[in-house]
């Protein structure tokens, strides 16, 4: 396959420093030196997220996002109804269907407009919410280009005495997080999109003083989806299956860069720096942001155009010039297309993309947009 420069919302490209033939080395991950890597995996992981090994739990399982998903449902969801989903587009939909396929019946579903981010007043008065001990919503819905305001809905769950559950897949490591001030039940992440990294590895956080108290409540936990499985292994610092090691050794390795030498806070400035680009650029273009300004995404913009421009034309010729570009969330799009006549594609700022990179490519899909 020829390599293309990734400019979709994940996977992301990799930094050169990734790619050394020497992180592709094996280890034993039962080993000493497993249980080493895994506690300076973690421990880094919570530093990012703004909390402690006191407070929260990092648990590392193989495969993606979707896996750590379905292990929150299995592990933390009761069956008879006590969570509600909060959904701002395909990626909380997810969720929900997850729920559904393990068949946890009758738990509550609040679907907000797509382009809109979860607002508080219609969960002061929806009923389904009333109802719930646990809500579970999408930090950073990747399909719209709208971040969900963490802080604010935590602060308010905690204050209706609610659990939350957080698919944060799309902008950890890309945004703080302050886990030991949001305190959710349970975050969410993944290797491969702000974190820089190849797909295969799901991250949980999960609240050490809670956790374990809401897992028991829950049988038929699955085993590869069993969270307190998870948590003995952690214990001995060890993982419950066998893991993929040079994802292990990169995310290792990208862990050094992004806490020593880019600095974590540098991270979450450039990535606002290159979310700042992109809406320059819409304006200069004359396009126009799908969501809400106060609701765009750090990571990923959306971008609004006629439902007939042709987005299969543009990637073709995007293509040609080495990058592969997005043409917008299907279903999303579909939806979009019969209400408002108008369609979206995305444009993504995460992971180790440069100012420079970021230029290169708007030029690019400029001077192709105008062909
Ligand atoms: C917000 C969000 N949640 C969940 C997922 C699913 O994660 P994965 O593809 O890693 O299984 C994605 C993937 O794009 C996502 O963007």
């Amino acid at each position: 396959m020829t390599s293309l420069t990734i400019a979709i919302p994940g996977p992301v490209n990799l930094r050169d420093a990734l790619k050394r033939p020497e992180l592709h080395a094996a280890f034993g991950h039962r080993d000493s030196a497993a249980h080493e890597l895994y506690q300076r995996i973690s421990q880094r992981l919570l530093t990012i997220a703004g909390t402690t090994r006191d407070e929260y739990d990092c648990l590392l399982i193989n495969g993606s996002g979707t896996n750590a998903m379905e292990a929150c449902v299995r592990s933390l969801i009761r069956d008879d109804g006590s969570s509600t989903f909060l959904t701002v587009g395909a990626f909380g939909e997810l969720f929900a269907k997850i729920a559904q396929g393990c068949d946890k019946a009758n738990h509550g579903l609040v679907q907000f407009e797509a382009g809109t981010a979860i607002d508080l007043t219609t969960l002061a008065q929806d009923e389904q919410v009333a109802r719930a001990e646990i809500l579970v919503f999408t930090h950073n819905e990747s399909s719209t280009g709208v971040t969900n305001d963490l802080a604010v809905i935590c602060a308010w769950a905690a204050q209706q005495g609610k659990q939350v559950i957080v698919d944060g897949v799309s902008l950890f490591a890309g945004a703080p997080v302050n886990l030991s001030q949001t305190k959710p039940l349970a975050y969410i992440t993944a290797t491969q999109k702000c974190l820089g990294l190849p797909a295969g590895l799901s991250i949980v956080f999960l609240r050490k003083d809670v956790a374990r108290q809401v897992i028991e409540q829950v049988p038929n936990r699955g085993y590869t989806t069993d969270l307190k499985r998870y948590l003995t292994a952690a214990g001995k610092h060890e993982v419950l299956t066998t893991p993929n090691c040079s994802l292990w050794n990169q995310l290792d390795a990208q862990l050094d860069y992004i806490t020593q030498i880019e600095g974590i806070e540098n991270r979450f400035a450039r990535h606002q720096q290159l979310q700042a680009q992109v809406l320059a650029w819409i304006t200069q273009q004359g396009l126009s942001l799908y969501p809400a300004l106060a609701d765009a995404s750090p990571s990923v913009s959306a971008i609004r155009v006629p439902a007939d421009f042709d987005l299969a034309g543009l990637k073709q010729r995007m293509r040609e010039q080495g990058y592969l570009m997005d043409v917008g969330y299907a279903g999303l799009n579909q939806e979009l297309i019969q209400k408002y006549q108008y369609k979206t594609f995305r444009i993504p700022h995460m992971a180790d993309m440069t100012a420079e990179g970021l230029d290169a490519f708007l030029r690019e899909l400029e001077q192709q947009m105008a062909n």
